[in-house]
């Protein structure tokens, strides 16, 4: 398949006289895509169930007649203000249970039936209207769900939706309490109307009580997703996307997925690396004009199992955006490493966010292809040369990769309600261990943890997976592949309680956990083999072989045939040891690469890219800074 270009435009921020000269610029940089509409409510419907179509008819035949096929966003994440008067509850509440007000954007509660109603009714009029338009060549539901910390609202329509959800999963309130423990401090309820939500408590509430309100949050996104995803199908066949953003992790994507025929995320590597990433100050100093070399490569994986392998970049930053700590300018050529980097791990299309640079409101500070003047900005001559290379090169042939992680959101939610130690998160593990794999050369799916079927994989990690179905782990025992879990792999029941007999309780790996403890960063347990434990280390008990153990003795890795169980957060060191090992049983080639040079393996050929600001010469190739190199497998 032909990799494609695009990019994000607001027709209703600019003159109508303009769009027909941008819409040509467009097709002249090489872009196919224009997403389009998706903050554009207040223009659609000025006024209540006063629809103004005209401007957006024009636009789309403005920019599908120039060549370019259309995206189509609902309008959802900025309802007008003319709502809240017909809604006055409807926004979210933060956790001190106070409003999360308008002036911004997303200032809605998933919850509210009457706004999920006003969102139905506008997905289905656009649908009605556009749905057989020969240029919306796609639709993209809502923006970024879950941007801004909004997946989870304390408001009132959350509160009851939440005890319904729990009726719902319990059936008695006598079950609930029995699941969750309530005895203990007197929490027991009598009804479920009782349940309050698990915020404003005098100390932490329930595990189970807050992990029962995420799961049920998460829910709420899926079925708010799926009104609009309803409405437009009963209109149209083009596929329908979400965008999706990096380490957002408090609702299930596969889930949404499920519903979408593409899966698309935003990409900001240098927006992200200094909050997001959990990167050193080093770190964060050495790729500060290119981002982190895994950070992005992971969500290409994660997003490219969300979208049941149709993925896409639907926003690509292609300059310094204005809303991270600091907004540095990209070295000169990442714009176009980045584009390739998605390219090579599958993404159908890569669009640029945004046209031009807007000189009004929020986002003034955010570079586009465009300056604010209409004149190019520098970054255009990267995209015209990505493009230029889509059309000389061979298409990418992607296959399966000889590594898979399991990825959950729910143990996401799991490690984010009971973290046991400052900075512990299961993404962060998961992080971790993709780029330890990264570093030795490897390409890695992901995959969720509904898989039952593991063919063809040598090798499967499932760390951190606090709740493992019985079936899933007698399929990873049953299958070829080596598997390595832990740490807390199967460390808790469905309500958050610790199994007996105690975890992980994996068929034929003689393996328990019998005490755990998190670790201040000043204190590491050295490992007899080289590298240390930080942060958090479970004492293993069992007749399984020990593979890793610390100075004094105690095992950490522990194996039984060809499952490994890994008890405790390895360091590097520690983990590049266990990894190299692992691979090498199951017959999968490994590399060492300097620090910042990646690879990613096609069917056909291996990508090569430099994250670095310096020259690098390795295993006989040479790349530029931001290099870009492909050679043949
Ligand atoms: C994304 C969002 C866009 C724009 C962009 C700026 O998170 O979807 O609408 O705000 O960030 O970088």
């Amino acid at each position: 398949m032909k990799r494609t270009l695009g990019t994000c435009y607001y027709p209703e921020q600019w003159p109508t006289e303009i769009w027909a000269d941008d819409a040509r610029r467009m097709v002249a940089a090489g872009l196919t895509w224009v997403r389009i509409g998706e903050f554009s409510w207040s223009k659609l419907e000025p006024t209540p169930d006063d629809l103004q179509w005209d401007w957006l008819d024009h636009a789309i035949e403005t920019l599908g007649s120039a060549g370019l096929k259309v995206v189509l966003g609902t309008p959802t994440a900025t309802p007008p203000r003319w709502m809240l008067h017909r809604h006055p509850d409807m926004l979210a509440h933060d956790q001190d249970g106070q409003p999360r007000k308008f002036g911004s954007r997303r200032h809605y509660c998933f919850s509210h039936s009457g706004y999920r109603e006003e969102c139905a009714r506008i997905a289905t009029l656009m649908a009605q209207r556009y749905g057989q338009n020969p240029y919306v060549a796609a639709w993209q539901t809502d923006n970024e769900y879950g941007c801004h910390d909004t997946t989870i609202s304390y408001s009132d329509a959350a509160r009851s939706a939440f005890q319904g959800w729990l009726a719902h999963r319990y059936g008695t309130i006598k079950a609930l309490n029995a699941a969750w423990g309530n005895t203990f401090w007197s929490m027991d309820y009598a009804s479920f109307g009782d349940v309050d939500l698990p915020n404003l408590t005098v100390t932490e509430p329930n595990p189970a009580h807050s992990l029962a309100f995420r799961r049920f949050s998460s829910d709420q996104v899926v079925s708010f997703n799926r009104l609009q995803v309803d409405a437009i199908k009963a209109h149209s066949h083009a596929p329908i996307a979400h965008n999706y953003m990096g380490r957002i992790t408090d609702f299930d994507h596969f889930a949404v997925g499920n519903d979408l025929e593409i899966a698309s995320w935003d990409s900001y590597p240098l927006g992200f690396l200094e909050d997001r990433v959990g990167a050193s100050a080093q770190r964060q100093r050495d790729f500060a004009r290119q981002g982190d070399p895994d950070f992005q490569a992971l969500h290409h994986d994660l997003y490219r199992a969300v979208g049941r392998g149709r993925w896409w970049v639907m926003e690509q930053q292609p300059g310094p955006v204005n809303w991270a700590p600091h907004n540095p300018v990209p070295l000169a050529g990442m714009v176009r490493l980045w584009t390739w980097e998605a390219f090579a791990h599958g993404a159908e299309a890569v669009c640029y966010f945004r046209w031009r640079q807007a000189p009004v409101a929020q986002e003034q500070m955010h570079a586009g292809l465009l300056r604010p003047d209409s004149v190019d900005a520098r970054v255009m001559d990267e995209v015209k040369q990505v493009n230029r290379e889509i059309e000389d090169a061979p298409d990418v042939v992607e296959t399966q990769s000889p590594v898979a992680i399991i990825f959950d959101y729910d143990a996401d939610f799991a490690w984010a309600v009971q973290p046991h130690g400052a900075d512990l998160s299961y993404f962060g593990l998961v992080l971790h261990i993709y780029r330890g794999l990264r570093a030795l050369g490897l390409s890695i799916d992901i995959l969720p943890a509904t898989t039952r079927d593991f063919t063809g994989y040598g090798l499967v990690l499932a760390p951190g997976l606090m709740t493992m179905a019985d079936d899933l782990k007698s399929a990873l025992g049953s299958n070829n592949a080596e598997v390595i879990y832990g740490p807390r792999s199967g460390a808790r029941g469905d309500d958050m309680n610790i199994p007996t007999p105690l975890p992980p309780q994996i068929p034929n790996l003689d393996v328990t956990v019998t005490e755990v403890e998190s670790l201040r960063p000043d204190i590491t347990v050295p490992l007899a083999q080289g590298g240390t434990v930080t942060s958090y280390r479970e004492v293993l008990d069992g007749t399984a072989d020990v593979i890793l153990r610390t100075m004094t003795g105690d095992p950490v890795v522990m194996r039984n045939g060809r499952q490994t169980y890994m008890g405790g957060w390895l360091d590097e060191t520690a983990l590049a040891t266990l990894l190299k090992e692992t691979c090498a049983m199951a017959s999968i080639e490994t590399l060492a690469l300097p620090d910042g040079i990646r690879i990613r393996d096609t069917a056909t050929e291996r990508f090569w890219f430099n994250y670095t600001a310096q020259s690098v010469t390795c295993h006989g190739i040479t790349l530029a800074p931001a290099g870009v190199a492909r050679t043949k497998r």
